[in-house]
């Protein structure tokens, strides 16, 4: 009776039919990337979007963020277009590659994206500090981030994708270069977003680490849905047991075979011991090395989830705002989005400044030598002061 009259939790994504195409210069069709996606993401949910290398994950994650136009289809998010622009602060995008201005420190960066969302100063120093131990890098928060290894990066990437407490989470590929503990991490860390009730897609090559958080998992060929559902409605192998049990004394394990052999042949029952996965030894070690004291600059274990991300009045608020625009997309039926030009989805003006550097590092190009003469920090962090005061003038 109860679970009946239970209410369904709110559906965050819709999308339907949705393509998308990318063609040449000549208007001639290049990919379908994507090619009619039908698919639902509810409230609290974990979903994992998989597929291998070039079946659309990125291209629909991008179409949710509003940074790619559909072809064709419909895909709200929040009840609304995922170009407008209220969805857009209870989003946190974590992108395949992370586009981080590197002269900027760690503590810097974090601080740079929460004044995108104009948090106050002491806000601002807040996040930033519990997002760092968070993620294992204060130690290195003075360090300018083009000095960090992929890992740090991305948990950089992964602390700047929360400075807003978002509600929904998209996370491109977030265990990409970690080393197995910070995979852990990660997982820890989504199991603890899903327990605050936060929405969390996740693309993944890491099979295991999609089976570890996800609740429901869609994976993709060729831009075409393959397969989805839940873990349980997926992998469940029907018509078979497991029972595991403490080691059985000789005599007690002599009746069971037995018990199993009166009525199955030899080799439809197996017996063996269970053994530890290669990621729980793995940690077992590095924890071991870890207290012992063994000294390391890379990426330290992360702390405790941040303070503010689990603040009571803060989910409030998320939650209302998130009421609201579902509650009113329910009433009004949203148009689809026009589907000719690319959508001014984020400030360009700062994106650019932040990712041209980057993007060439990105692009191979080795990080700079030695006698390449040094940056002075302090004048380049002012440029970029200058270059945003007057972007958000605008
Ligand atoms: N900007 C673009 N222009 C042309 N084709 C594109 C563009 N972006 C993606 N594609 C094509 O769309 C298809 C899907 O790419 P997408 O990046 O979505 O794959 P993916 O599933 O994220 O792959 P991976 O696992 O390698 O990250 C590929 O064939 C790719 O070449
Ligand atoms: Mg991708």
């Amino acid at each position: 009776m109860a679970e009946s009259t239970k209410k369904a939790p709110a559906i965050i994504i819709s999308s339907v039919g949705l393509v998308k195409e990318f063609r040449d210069f000549w208007n001639r069709p290049k990919a379908k990337a994507v090619n009619d996606l039908d698919f639902e993401v509810r409230e609290g949910e974990v979903l994992g979007l998989l597929g291998p290398n070039g079946s659309g994950k990125s291209t629909t994650v991008k179409m949710l963020l509003g940074l790619l136009y559909p072809t064709a289809g419909r895909l709200t998010v929040f009840g609304k277009s995922p170009r407008d622009v209220d969805t857009k602060r209870l989003i946190g995008y974590l992108p395949e590659e992370s586009y981080l201005y590197k002269y900027l420190t760690a503590y810097e960066t974090l601080d740079f994206f929460a004044s995108l969302f104009n948090l106050s100063a002491l806000e601002r120093r807040k996040r930033s500090e519990q997002l760092l131990e968070m993620v294992g890098l204060s130690h290195a928060k003075n360090r300018p981030v083009g000095e960090f290894s992929k890992g740090m990066s991305r948990r950089i990437g992964l602390a700047q994708a929360m400075i807003n407490d978002p509600s929904l989470l998209i996370l491109d590929e977030p265990t990409s270069g970690l080393d197995p503990l910070g995979c852990r991490e990660v997982k820890d860390l989504i199991h603890l977003l899903k327990k605050r009730g936060k929405t969390v897609i996740v693309t993944s090559h890491l099979l295991s680490d999609i089976e570890d958080v996800c609740d429901r998992v869609i994976i993709l060929y060729g831009g075409r849905i393959r397969a989805q559902g839940t873990l349980h409605e997926l992998l469940t192998i029907e018509g078979t047991d497991r029972i595991t049990t403490p080691q059985l004394p000789p005599e007690v394990m002599e009746k069971v075979l037995a018990i199993l052999r009166s009525s199955l042949s030899e080799d439809q029952f197996r017996i063996d011991h269970p053994r530890m996965s290669l990621e729980e030894f793995f940690l077992d070690v590095v924890n071991k090395a870890q207290s012992e004291s063994v000294e390391t600059y890379g990426a330290r274990s992360g702390g405790q989830i941040a303070d503010y991300l689990s603040h009571d009045d803060q989910e409030t608020a998320a939650k209302e705002l998130l009421q609201s625009l579902t509650g009113s997309a329910e009433k009004k039926k949203e148009e689809p989005a026009p589907m000719e030009e690319m959508p001014p989805a984020i400030d360009t003006s700062k994106l650019e400044v932040l990712s041209d550097e980057t993007l060439k590092a990105k692009a191979g190009e080795p990080p700079p030598a030695e006698e390449e003469p040094a940056m002075d920090y302090s004048e380049a962090n002012e440029k970029l002061k200058n270059i945003l005061s007057g972007s958000k003038k605008e």
